[in-house]
């Protein structure tokens, strides 16, 4: 019987990769806590009309990339999310959560799931962290969320990012530059690939979204969605770039910029890193004023966000070695058994220590004396502590510190108050 494998696109994360992971988790929740924005947890799938209502029907996503399912014949279909800004807007409204204050700064670190071709920097389970802010999306909003993933990308020491932004105005804006795309496109109807002629018909705004580079130059020719802005659209979208200006936040503005997913309006963005090859885009976000009526609101319901990808963020701090110096610590003290009889003991006092808050290891393959000492090495652990006959009769143990090799026979009060004070030593260390 052939070894069964992960499934394609998924991947398995080890103990010496998991370190990367709480440190970049950890400054995300730092940098949430200083602009105030809570964690929320959402369910991993729903029903497959919440994203096909609010991602758009004509999207990639909905179009060909869900993980979708139907439980019992009868059942409503569900779908694993593929993303979270939905699944977010649907619990607030659920709650009422905006009943109980004007505004609701939200953060996320979730799974999601997405039918994509596997390759670099693209899978089929991956991790986003991202932000919604829901209540208001004034320019001081966009702004604030801008702001906050910046501050992460900078807290974490990563450079080189490009920062694209435009406005898509609102709904009438858009249906004018739809009509513009149109006029635009039809000439050229013969020379559209497959999918992008089905936009013509039902959202052309999405061939902008093409990847496909024999329609480069026609897109980049395409009429620009700024010149159907109306005059409040684009005054609200200059106090969003004087914000970033005032912030030092550099950008371009990319006229053609927009955005996979169909709920956005007005502001909406991306970053890219050049250390990430095909694969490039390492976040975006915007406004999604009409979400929340899309699923059902009676109201529009004012929202602004963004996500960022965890396994191409931690390429790109890969590439641009940020993860060298962190090197996960050993235990403080790896306890050593002379003999086999004696491994009860030294479970004992193995529990003992780590009882008074001490990081301890131990043997449990039963190896010999000169193994577990190796393996006290491989650990980088701090100390070894020695249990042999004599030292479980004396009730005095040795304790070795494997940098100095110096070595003290203490009974286990002295010890415990030993390797305290060396935690103490470590953690004042710079
Ligand atoms: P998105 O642009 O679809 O936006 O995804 C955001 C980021 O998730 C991408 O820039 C990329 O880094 C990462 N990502 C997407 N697909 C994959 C994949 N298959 N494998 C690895 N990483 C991937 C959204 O999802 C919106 N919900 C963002 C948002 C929040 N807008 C408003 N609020």
């Amino acid at each position: 019987m052939a070894q069964l494998q992960a499934v394609k696109g998924t991947r398995d994360i080890f103990p010496d990769e998991i370190a990367r992971w709480h440190y970049v988790e950890g400054v995300i929740r730092s940098v949430a806590e200083l602009y105030g924005f809570n964690e929320v947890r959402t369910p991993v799938f729903e029903y497959t009309e919440l994203f096909q209502r609010g991602i758009g029907a004509t999207t990639d996503i909905v179009g060909k990339e869900m993980f979708t399912f139907q439980p019992d014949p009868n059942g409503r279909s569900l779908t694993l999310r593929p993303e979270m800004t939905a699944g977010v807007m649907r619990a607030c409204l659920q709650k009422n959560l905006l009943s109980q204050s004007p505004v609701s700064k939200l953060y996320y670190i979730s799974d999601l799931f997405r039918k994509e071709r596997p390759q670099a920097g693209r899978q089929r389970q991956f991790t986003q962290f991202g932000v919604e802010l829901l209540g208001v999306s004034s320019p001081a909003a966009v702004a604030e969320v801008l702001t906050f993933m910046m501050q992460v990308f900078s807290s974490l020491g990563l450079h080189d990012l490009r920062l694209r932004i435009n406005s898509l105005g609102d709904l009438d804006d858009r249906a004018r530059y739809r009509e513009a795309l149109w006029d635009y496109f039809m000439p050229y109807q013969n020379d559209l690939d497959e999918p992008s002629k089905e936009r013509l018909e039902k959202n052309p705004l999405r061939i902008l979204d093409s990847k496909n580079p024999a329609l480069k130059e026609m897109i980049a020719g395409a009429p620009r969605l700024y010149a159907s802005l109306k005059q409040a659209s684009v005054a609200d979208f200059e106090k969003v770039l004087s914000y970033l200006d005032d912030r030092q936040i550099a950008y371009e503005v990319d006229y053609l910029l927009v955005r996979g997913l169909d709920y956005y309006c007005h502001a909406a963005f991306e970053v890219t890193s050049s250390e990430l090859g095909a694969q490039d885009a390492i976040g975006g976000g915007g406004r999604y004023d009409g979400l929340a009526t899309e699923l059902g609101a009676s109201k529009e319901l004012p929202a602004v966000g963004f996500a960022v990808g965890m396994e191409r963020l931690m390429i790109a701090m890969e590439k641009q070695g940020l993860f060298t110096t962190l090197n996960p610590h050993g235990p403080l003290v790896y306890v050593v058994v002379q003999q086999k009889g004696l491994t009860d003991h030294a479970m004992q006092v193995v529990f003992r220590l780590r009882k008074a808050g001490l990081k301890t290891e131990i043997d449990l393959a039963g190896r010999s004396m000169k193994a577990q000492m190796r393996e006290a090495n491989r650990m980088g652990s701090a100390y070894v502590l020695i249990i042999g006959q004599s030292e479980i009769e004396s009730g005095h143990y040795s304790l070795k510190n494997l940098e100095t090799s110096e070595q003290t026979s203490l009974d286990l009060d002295a010890l415990t108050g030993v390797l305290h004070e060396a935690v103490t030593q470590e953690s004042a260390r710079p």
